[in-house]
């Protein structure tokens, strides 16, 4: 079987998000992110690649643990 429990292990990831795009890249130059950019890993944010929250719903919906990565300058 491909599935363990109720979760596919070979869902998609991406399930809303520049569908039409073969392949979904984002590129943020180094030099304009500031003190701190947060990127979402969920695929689920509103304003994709950055994270907006979203992930806390889809946690509590799916049983996932998932958060964004946090990219920051210094302190
Ligand atoms: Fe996707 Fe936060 S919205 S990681």
């Amino acid at each position: 079987s491909s599935t363990t429990g109720k979760v596919s292990k070979r869902a998609k990831v991406n399930l809303n998000i520049k569908k039409d795009n073969p392949k979904v890249v984002d590129t943020c130059d180094i030099e304009e992110i500031g003190s701190k950019k947060v990127f979402c890993r969920c695929w689920r944010s509103k304003s994709f690649p950055y994270c907006d929250g979203s992930h806390t719903e889809h946690n509590k919906v799916t049983g996932d643990n998932v958060g964004p990565l946090i990219i920051k300058k210094g302190d």
